[in-house]
């Protein structure tokens, strides 16, 4: 029997790179149901009751999708981050969880930096802004995304970057910033700070009011990471006590806190309608074909490379 490769995309795909997964794992004899676009979960799980393999993207496969998913080998998000995959549960399944690190950083990385422009002309609402050129980058964690946004903000620019990070200062530089031993040292020096943090225990409600209070004056925070590293609380306490602090996020904060920021900090907060970092065509291709070619390699010889729950 032929095997099920479930295409899972609440936010779909761009056609072009649907159709060439689906084209490469049917090359492959896979059977390939789509899913994309739904909007209750329990789609995804009756969706998932007899494949294989899944692609996903920041679809949330947890404990209860797991359950249902029978037969299950193998799950890869078509990006980066995989917060949203009960890794350990899919251990404890013996279902191997893959990840396909790079492919649609450019992309986010482009936003980031189109993100800065935005808040730097005052949202292009008319009034005198200010420019990017000369001014201080900081980027919070320099993989991939960050490695991308250093190397525009740098040569595009002009403007000085630092970043912090967990590893060697030597890799920071290789990676194209300036290393910083501390965060406070980051965010106390940098008129833009670029989050590039997963979501994990450690990082989950990290960056709050003692940070952002540490910003420099008129300084922004772009997050195109994860809301969940956001303590929303002291995000809010720091654009009360702090008018001139502003604030650019790909992924829209809980329902409480985008209410308290429309009513209070729309003029100085912006929030792109859905989580769009890696919503471009090329961004999609990269990470779904890749997605696709590890399924294969994974079934066809044994490839594990990738896996991220190991
Ligand atoms: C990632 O972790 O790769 C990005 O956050 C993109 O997520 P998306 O595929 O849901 O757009």
């Amino acid at each position: 029997m032929a095997r099920k490769v479930l295409l899972a995309t609440e936010k779909a795909f761009a056609k072009t790179a649907r159709d060439e997964v689906i084209a490469i794992l049917k090359g492959a004899g896979y059977e390939v149901p789509v899913l994309e676009n739904y909007k209750n979960k329990s789609d995804l799980i009756a969706a998932v009751a007899d494949v294989d393999a899944m692609i996903i993207r920041s679809d949330v496969v947890d404990a209860e999708v797991l359950a249902a998913a029978k037969n299950l080998k193998l799950v890869v998000r078509a990006g980066a981050g995989y917060d949203n995959i009960d890794c350990k549960g899919a251990r404890e399944k013996g279902v191997d969880a893959m990840n396909t690190p790079g492919q649609n950083s450019n992309a986010v990385a482009e936003l980031a930096i189109g993100m800065m422009i935005y808040m730097a002309r005052g949202k292009f609402g008319g009034k005198s802004g200010t420019e990017l050129k000369g001014k201080r980058l900081g980027i919070h964690a320099i993989g991939a995304v960050g490695r991308g946004v250093a190397a525009i903000a740098k040569g595009g620019f002009g403007m000085t970057v630092k970043a912090f990070d967990v590893i060697p200062p030597d890799q920071i530089r290789a990676a194209g910033a300036e290393p910083v031993e501390t965060l406070e040292d980051l965010y106390s020096g940098s008129d833009y700070i670029s989050l590039h943090i997963p979501a994990n225990a450690q990082t989950k409600k990290s960056i709050g009011f003692r940070l952002l209070n540490m910003m420099p004056k008129g300084a922004c925070l772009i997050n195109t990471a994860r809301k969940e590293v956001i303590d929303d609380a002291g995000l809010l306490e720091a654009l009360e006590k702090r008018p001139d602090l502003k604030y650019a996020t790909d992924i829209e904060p809980e329902a409480a806190t985008l209410a308290v920021i429309k009513e209070k900090f729309a003029d100085r907060v912006f929030c792109t309608p859905k989580k769009l970092g890696a919503q471009t065509e090329e961004a999609n291709v990269n990470a779904g074909l890749a997605a696709a070619r590890q399924i294969v390699a994974y079934f066809e010889q044994g490839v594990k490379k990738f896996i991220v729950n190991p």
